[in-house]
């Protein structure tokens, strides 16, 4: 069996590793031994240290090491969009099979991808584009195939955990724990496509994609990231047992006419201490699935690095080379729900909503009217002595409101309401909460 590889940094040198180290056993599982062909990079030059390969089998040219006769599978470890997708494209369609850790190219046109495999004939396996090391898009494509998903709620972005979870412990701002994630190496230099969600959104789309069988694109997941979070918000989230996650959240549910949907978003949320994925800290990933006859299922683990991610295309290459030498091809795309994608103002969700107001007759009443206008019913409110600043002067309270579900619309629109009440001083954090009562 023999290997293209396009990528040799960290996750790419990983596999070259453990292809190295692990030969016999990877020989006797596949019933053929894989060999590299040809490892396609950016640099020929660049020190990769005592990376166990031949140095002749370096090129530049990806494009020439895909089209060889001699290549049975392309393994793809590059990155971003173009030239990753032509490069696929090409290979899916002379029949290779291909293993790639893409998910911003599976998440931005994932569908060609799937249309190329169906053409020629060969795989498409991504099992380390979603959490890394994490078994989890083989048994959501595979094992749960014979039942009926109703709601996937994960942490898939392993640096806004480690943010997240050090604001936590530490009470430091965001600031303050993204210095301390770049300074340990969990951060990018330009830590935009992970504290702004875009990665997150990625996997999402991923996840609502196999999960609800309907293709689903970044375009169609509604992100926040978590720059917004501030110390006080986590305060807050920790006052009522709760803490702060960025959750990837895809779900079914009913349009206004009853007619099913998926919604699928991404967005810092407060999660009570006692909810499974409370308790995932660091950098760890975890992904809860919820189906109608299996009930809850947690899958967690290292959702990246080199090799963890490795072990994942390690583990792809492994079933495709398998299934080549069968002469068979694995299920091909699940896709013919095609649920349409709901906008986030109709999702349903729950706020906590913390202001300062000013503390007189009428103004509970005022504040609830808000709620009542919008359709939101108020599950809890708690009412305090006004914080720092207010401290002394007797004339201001603290409010915290928790409501019930709503459509995400009628929540927003209320915030914006009390935002313009003169009783109200300053709305000092929003959040979203989920699995709660
Ligand atoms: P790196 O940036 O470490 O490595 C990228 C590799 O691609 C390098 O070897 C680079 O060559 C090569 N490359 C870049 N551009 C070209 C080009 N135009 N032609 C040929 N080769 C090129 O990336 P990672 O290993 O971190 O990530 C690879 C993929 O895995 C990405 O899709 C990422 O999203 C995904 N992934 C990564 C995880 C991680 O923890 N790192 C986790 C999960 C998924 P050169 O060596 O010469 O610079
Ligand atoms: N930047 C990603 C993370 C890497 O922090 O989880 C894995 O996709």
């Amino acid at each position: 069996m023999r290997l293209a590889l396009l990528g040799c940094g960290t996750v790419g040198s990983e596999v070259v590793r453990l292809l190295h180290e692990q030969s016999a056993d990877l020989a006797a599982r596949i019933g053929a031994p894989l060999e590299i062909a040809g490892i396609a990079v950016r640099r020929i030059g660049r020190d990769r240290g005592d990376l166990p390969v031949d140095p002749a089998l370096f090129t530049t040219d990806p494009l020439g090491l895909i089209k060889r006769d001699d290549v049975d599978v392309v393994v793809e470890v590059v990155g971003g969009i173009e030239p990753a997708r032509g490069w696929l494209v090409e290979a899916l369609r002379a029949g290779k099979s291909v293993v790639t850790a893409n998910k911003a190219l599976l998440a931005e046109d994932g569908g060609s991808l799937h249309d190329a495999a169906a053409e020629g004939g060969g795989d498409l396996y991504y099992e380390a584009a979603v959490a890394g090391a994490i078994p989890l898009l083989r048994p959501l494509r595979e094992s749960l195939h014979g039942d009926r998903i109703t709601r996937v709620t994960g942490i898939v972005n392993g640096t806004t955990n480690f943010i997240l979870s050090a604001m936590d412990a530490t009470g430091a701002g965001f600031a303050e724990a993204l210095e301390e994630a770049t300074e340990l190496g969990y951060a990018e230099a330009d830590p935009t496509a992970d504290v702004e969600g875009f990665d997150a959104a990625a996997k999402a789309a991923i996840l609502a994609s196999l999960a609800f069988h309907t293709r689903v694109s970044a375009a169609d997941v509604h992100r926040e990231g978590i720059t917004e979070v501030t110390a006080a918000d986590v305060a807050s989230a920790k006052a009522m047992g709760c803490t702060i996650k960025l959750l990837c959240i895809a779900a079914r549910g009913a349009d206004a006419a009853g007619r099913e949907t998926v919604s699928v978003r991404v967005h810092p949320a407060m999660i009570p201490l006692t909810h499974p994925l409370a308790s995932v800290g660091d950098a760890f990933n975890a992904v809860f699935v919820e189906a109608e006859a299996a009930g809850q299922l947690m899958f967690y683990g290292r959702g990246a690095g080199g090799a963890p991610t490795a072990s994942a295309v390690l583990g792809d290459v492994v079933a495709v080379s398998r299934n080549r030498l069968a002469g068979v091809r694995a299920a091909s795309e699940s896709a013919y729900a095609d649920l349409p994608v709901r906008p986030m103002g109709e999702a349903l969700t729950r706020y906590h909503i913390s202001l300062d107001v000013t503390d007189r007759p009428g103004v509970l009443a005022a504040v609830a009217g808000v709620f009542a206008r919008h359709d939101v019913s108020i599950a809890t409110v708690r009412q305090g002595p006004a914080g720092e600043g207010a401290a002394g002067r007797g004339e201001d309270a603290d409010l915290v409101i928790v409501t019930h579900v709503a459509p995400d619309a009628a929540l927003a629109a209320t915030v914006r309401e009390l935002r313009g009440l003169d009783i109200v001083r300053s709305v000092a954090s929003v959040l979203r909460v989920e699995g709660g009562a």
